[in-house]
């Protein structure tokens, strides 16, 4: 999504903005730009659409020691309104050229906007944004803070906006509704990002700015208003295990994630299991069971969706509590029925996803309780629920999530076992499924050193246009995220059902170049799925079974993944780690971006 970096600062800077654009490439971009004013009214502009790469060997690197304070912006675009085009990249200008805006977001009401200003002013891009451009040269009355204190008004959010005035080069704008935004100082200049894992190396402390709150910025200090007042800020201190992205010696980002999965995985248990005797020690747990709560909705996208829908298969498969799973932005928009019994529970990775934040606030302004699991430390959702649990996951990077899932449901089942502890959970059950958690890093590790077999049926599997990925019951989230990363990163088809589902329907697509992928472990419901898939063998479907080590009953298929015999309801965890590295294999094979796939970004800050 868009990112933006801007500083107040005497440095040279032109440099450092272009690295910073590559370390925030992850985050899914399609144009980029840098931008500089300075108290002599020199300015430089250089916009470059598709890779940072482009950008970088256009600047002139050369500009040399600045004396005097100078405004540095950055801004990586993700198209939402409008090609990827030069006119449509960011900064947009007023007609009479004095006033720059660069914006995160999306205004909702600008074809309104656009249409009165378009009465007096001319626009050239095809953005919402540019109309923040000349609603600020419509509304100026020679004093920035009133002007954008009228401009806010106007805007249907969300955005994060810096604005320049090149009348008065000295000083920068900064507003936020809804689009997070950080600000620092360091050296002697005052920093901005709207992404934080942006203040690696560059500061100690940091302020997060909250909506409406506006910065304005001059010769390296800055103040921040609330309605209007300057306000005092609190800072944060930088942890010391804040994590700078590195891919150490794997070849991407993503395999090195998937390589992390045993230890996030004893991360997210750490300091929350008592392995010694076998019970749940976490106070926040603890706390959650003092509540009279008679129902739970997951809300969450993608991904993070997924790890719901395996939290959803276990409590209905265990606990007696009425359980739903919702799509952040369906849930948002559909009727609300408030209800104080129920536990509403917010997975992110992020912490920033637009339509989960959105609903969370949505729940919140109803007085009910509310429950965050989040990745990222100080992430908008992070500062918002009522109760939480973090994963200790570090910083996830590149676009696909993967160890991300595994913290996720981790923590989930923690929260399953206490509640179904406090229900009628036997503690001996509870027990035996505690040990068998703490057995889970190593089968990872071992899963992690079969790549060559993985990748070998990716050699082969590479050569299919469409998949289907087979489950039932407790696998359904497990098979829905594995073809969602295979076609997230290879952009083949794949679709996701049950196998009895397919006598119904899907069996009209049958071919033999239309493999299936059935992921059928040992446990209750695997002879029934047996005969499922047989329906498939006898129309010469190409199949790849994903079945538990040893399962001498399976004895039709294609090809195999064996994975762990581990407990029943550990089962989702374990196809995890072997279908990854398949999708990541496929998509090597076909040549495509591993770390960057098309039209995707990290963090989906915009509904
Ligand atoms: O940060 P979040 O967990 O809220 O992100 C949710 C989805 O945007 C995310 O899982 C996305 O689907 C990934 N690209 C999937 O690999």
């Amino acid at each position: 999504m868009c990112w933006i970096f801007a500083y107040n600062w005497k440095g040279n800077s032109i440099p450092l903005l272009i690295d910073w654009l590559r370390n925030l490439e992850y985050r899914g971009y399609d144009s980029a730009w840098v931008f500089w004013v300075n108290t002599s009214w020199k300015f430089y502009l250089e916009k470059s659409i598709w890779k940072v790469s482009n950008l970088a060997s256009k600047v002139d690197h050369s500009n040399s020691k600045n004396t005097i304070y100078t405004n540095w912006i950055a801004h990586t675009r993700w198209a939402t309104h409008g090609k990827v085009t030069l006119e449509n990249t960011h900064p947009h200008t007023s007609n009479n050229d004095r006033f720059y805006i660069v914006h995160n977001g999306i205004i909702e009401n600008y074809v309104e906007l656009k249409e009165e200003l378009s009465k007096k002013y001319s626009f050239y891009s095809e953005t919402d944004s540019e109309v923040i451009a000349k609603l600020v040269d419509d509304l100026y009355d020679w004093d920035i803070k009133n002007t954008l204190e009228r401009l806010i008004k106007k805007l249907i959010w969300a955005y994060a906006i810096v604005l320049i005035d090149k009348e008065h080069p000295d000083t920068m704008v900064w507003a936020k509704l809804g689009s997070p935004m950080i600000v620092w100082l360091w050296k002697d200049g005052v920093f901005l990002s709207s992404d934080i894992n942006a203040i690696n190396n560059v500061a100690d402390e940091f302020t997060i700015l909250e909506d409406n709150e506006t910065v304005i910025v001059e010769n390296g200090k800055y103040n921040v208003y609330s309605l209007w007042e300057i306000i005092n800020k609190q800072t944060e201190k930088i942890a010391d295990d804040f994590e700078i992205a590195d891919k150490w010696d794997f070849e991407t980002f993503t395999e090195k994630e998937i390589h992390e999965v045993p230890n996030v995985l004893i991360n997210a248990l750490k300091g929350r299991i008592n392995f010694e005797n076998k019970t749940i020690t976490n106070e926040t747990l603890e706390e959650l069971n003092t509540y009279d709560i008679d129902s739970i909705e997951i809300i969450a996208s993608g991904s993070s969706y997924f790890a719901g829908v395996v939290w959803w298969g276990w409590f209905k498969e265990l606990a007696g509590i009425k359980t739903e799973i919702k799509i952040s932005s369906e849930f948002l928009y559909e009727k609300f029925l408030p209800s104080t019994s129920t536990l509403y529970i917010f997975i992110s990775q992020s912490g920033e996803t637009a339509d989960v934040r959105e609903s969370l606030k949505m729940v919140q302004q109803k007085w009910c309780l509310t429950f965050w699991i989040v990745n990222v430390v100080w992430s908008t959702i992070a500062r918002m629920a009522d109760m939480w649990l973090y994963s200790h996951s570090w910083i996830e990077v590149w676009v696909a999530s993967t160890k991300n899932i595994v913290w996720q449901l981790a923590v989930l089942l923690l929260i399953a076992i206490s509640m179904w502890n406090k229900r009628d959970l036997q503690n001996f059950e509870a027990k035996h499924l505690i040990e068998k958690i703490w057995e889970l890093p190593n089968l990872f590790k071992e899963q992690l050193k079969n790549k060559e077999h993985y990748k070998s049926l990716a050699k082969k599997y590479s050569k299919y246009d469409n998949f289907f990925y087979l489950w039932r019951n407790l696998m359904y989230g497990t098979a829905a995220e594995c073809s969602l990363k295979l076609k997230e990163l290879s952009y083949l088809h794949a679709e996701c059902y049950s196998t009895w589902e397919l006598k119904h329907w899907p069996l009209a697509l049958i071919t033999p170049d239309f493999p299936c992928i059935a992921i059928n472990p040992k446990w209750k419901l695997r002879d029934k799925t047996i005969s499922n898939i047989k329906e498939i063998w006898a129309r010469n479907w190409t199949i790849l079974w994903v079945i538990t080590q040893g399962d001498t009953l399976i004895d039709i298929y294609d090809d195999i993944i064996e994975i762990p015999d581990s407990h029943e309801l550990l089962n989702p965890f374990l196809p995890l780690i072997p279908l990854w590295i398949f999708s990541v294999e496929i998509a090597k094979e076909l040549g495509k971006d591993i770390d960057k796939p098309q039209n995707l970004a990290k963090s989906v800050t915009v509904e």
